[in-house]
């Protein structure tokens, strides 16, 4: 039986990985920090059947303990501060965790002197302001956040060493991806929130900011499968996974509320100052030729499936 170890277990990736290897009869441990109250949200459903560790990406001993206490034959390294808005209000701990956490997976790893395949969470926030599009794995990078910049630095340590070690690496440079299990801080899951409390009349209006950025959004349960495809190949390599075709958020916004009914959402949306970013992202958009090729991976869900579904969650939770 093979074991696997996710940090960052109780995210949405982590927990749709964690099902997602369970199906296929891994053992499973999953990081977590420790915290005066557990967020297990995404996770209640995994206690029993996956290991939950103690480990912090900013602590290099606890990462040692916990490659000792799990013996993963992989280990996925999706541990992050993931949003974008918040790394310019911390860009030293994001730094720290997101960009040099990997480097202290990477080093434990290497300690630890067994054969572990890694897989680093990489992101299309590094392509930002996009020099080619849509962008593949030779696209150069054009990060515009302090997160964008860390990810960045974590995709090329994660790569400098394969080659130093020659250690089964590989990055997935996984453009958006969403579920129902999104955190509320990021724009998909803050509409169909939003969407839902004005549905049922708990709320009048949802606040944003800039409505015309697009990104090209997947979902989350069909991206996770391409991080295990790519540690299941006889050489590591990186992988761009994307839908590509991107969508505004005014795009999101109309399938949205035309799920509750709502076709003119101009009197529910107040645009608001506080959540544009210092330096945006107009457009992501990328090309998984090479996921398809390699590895036989393409898109499942469409976005306006994907749409509807999380607002049937949100409609769902909020009514019981
Ligand atoms: P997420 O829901 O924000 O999950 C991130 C997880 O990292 C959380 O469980 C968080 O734990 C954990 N974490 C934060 N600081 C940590 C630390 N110091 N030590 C250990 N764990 C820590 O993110 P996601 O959307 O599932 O994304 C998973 C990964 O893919 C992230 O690395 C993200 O940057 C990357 N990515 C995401 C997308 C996307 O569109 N979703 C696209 C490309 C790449 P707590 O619960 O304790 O806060
Ligand atoms: N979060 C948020 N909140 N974003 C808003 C809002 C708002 O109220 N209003 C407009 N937006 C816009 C942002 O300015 C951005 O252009 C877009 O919505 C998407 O923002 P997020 O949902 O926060 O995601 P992101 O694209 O910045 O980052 C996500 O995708 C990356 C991959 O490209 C995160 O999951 C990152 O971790 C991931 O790497």
């Amino acid at each position: 039986m093979k074991r696997a170890l996710i940090t960052g277990i109780n995210g949405m990736d982590g927990s749709h990985l964690a099902d997602l290897l369970l199906t296929k009869g891994y053992e499973v441990y999953g990081m977590e920090r420790r915290s005066s109250s557990k967020n297990r949200t995404n996770t209640g459903h995994l206690e029993g059947r996956v290991t939950f560790v103690n480990g912090d990406l900013t602590d290099q001993n606890s990462l040692v303990r916990v490659l000792r206490e799990s013996d993963p034959d992989e280990v996925y390294n999706l541990g992050a501060q993931s949003f974008v808005g918040e790394s310019w209000n911390t860009p030293e701990q994001t730094g720290d965790v997101t960009g040099m956490g990997c480097l202290r997976m990477l080093e434990a790893i290497r300690e630890y002197g067994k054969d572990v395949k890694f897989y680093q969470a990489s992101t299309s926030e590094m392509f930002g302001k996009m020099v080619e599009n849509p962008a593949n794995e030779n696209t150069p990078f054009y990060p515009r956040s302090p997160y964008g910049v860390a990810k960045l630095y974590a995709h090329w340590m994660t790569k400098n060493y394969r080659e130093s070690y020659d250690m089964f690496n590989v990055s997935g440079i996984l453009f958006n991806h969403e579920s129902e299990r999104r955190g509320i801080e990021f724009v998909t899951r803050k509409i169909t929130d939003g969407v839902a409390k004005i549905y049922l009349g708990y709320e009048d209006h949802i606040r944003l900011g800039n409505l015309d950025s697009r990104r090209d959004w997947g979902y989350s349960p069909d991206y996770v499968e391409c991080m295990w495809l790519m540690l299941q190949q006889d050489k590591p390599e990186d992988f761009v996974i994307a839908t590509g075709k991107s969508h505004s958020i005014r795009d999101f916004l109309d399938v949205a509320f035309n799920c509750v009914g709502i076709d003119d959402w101009s009197n529910y949306v107040v645009q608001d100052e506080r959540y544009m970013r210092p330096a945006e992202i107009d457009v992501l958009c990328g090309d998984s030729t090479k996921a398809r090729e390699i590895l036989d991976w393409y898109p499942k869900t469409a976005f306006q499936e994907m749409v509807s579904r999380m607002v049937k969650k949100d409609v769902g939770l909020l009514s019981d």
